[in-house]
């Protein structure tokens, strides 16, 4: 049996944004455990963390339409990361977040930003959102500086309570500078 081609949602100069399938574990798993590139959420995850972080994209992708999509560079047909949108809870709201998350062989390249912006555009244009935020750990400076050049600014600051640590947040966002009504 072949299996169906997965869903394209975007695709930028040097990436192809597109949904999560069962084959991309091995690969997903090389990402999620890699202790380098997973030292801002506490380190590496385990099998069963990794199976349900998958098994939460799909839920995602079935009920919102979107989610953390996989990051395959187009010219070696690679998955060098992840990137996407998720519906979060920021500052006691329901919001919609860009996500970014590269295996650290391809930080310092432009990669999250080339793919964060297309889908902020993509949340602007295509999902009608008057914000699109982002939840950074307060020590993450690669991320924050991802958030800046997206255009987002901080709106505000909360303690996310993840895998038993108290991890200091700043909540970023840019507003979408089609509507009006961004207060
Ligand atoms: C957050 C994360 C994606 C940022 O990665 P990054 O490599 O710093 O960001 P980019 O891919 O946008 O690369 C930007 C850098 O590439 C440089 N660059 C090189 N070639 C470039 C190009 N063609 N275009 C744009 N920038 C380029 C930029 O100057 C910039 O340099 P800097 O690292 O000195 O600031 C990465 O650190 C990561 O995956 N961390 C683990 C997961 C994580 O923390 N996610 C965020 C949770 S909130």
């Amino acid at each position: 049996m072949t299996s169906a081609a997965p869903t394209v949602h975007l695709m930028t100069p040097r990436l192809i944004l597109r949904e999560l399938t069962e084959e991309d574990l091995p690969s997903l798993s090389t990402l999620l455990q890699d202790e380098q590139t997973m030292h801002a959420y506490e380190g590496a995850f385990s099998n069963d963390m990794v199976h349900a972080w998958f098994c939460r994209m799909l839920e995602r992708y079935d009920s919102d339409g979107y989610g953390l999509w996989a990051a395959i560079n187009r010219d070696t047909g690679v998955m060098i990361g992840q990137c996407g949108l998720t519906r979060q809870t920021i500052l006691d709201r329901d919001v919609i977040e860009v996500g970014y998350l590269f295996h650290h062989a391809h930080w310092h390249q432009g990669f999250a930003v080339e793919a964060a912006s297309a889908c902020r555009d993509y949340a602007f244009h295509h999902v009608n959102e008057h914000k699109v935020w982002a939840q950074v750990r307060d020590t993450n400076i690669a991320s924050m500086n991802v958030a800046i050049r997206l255009g987002m600014t901080v709106r505000g600051r909360f303690v996310k309570h993840y895998r038993g640590v108290d991890m200091p947040h700043l909540a970023f966002a840019i507003n979408n500078p089609r509507f009006t009504q961004n207060a």
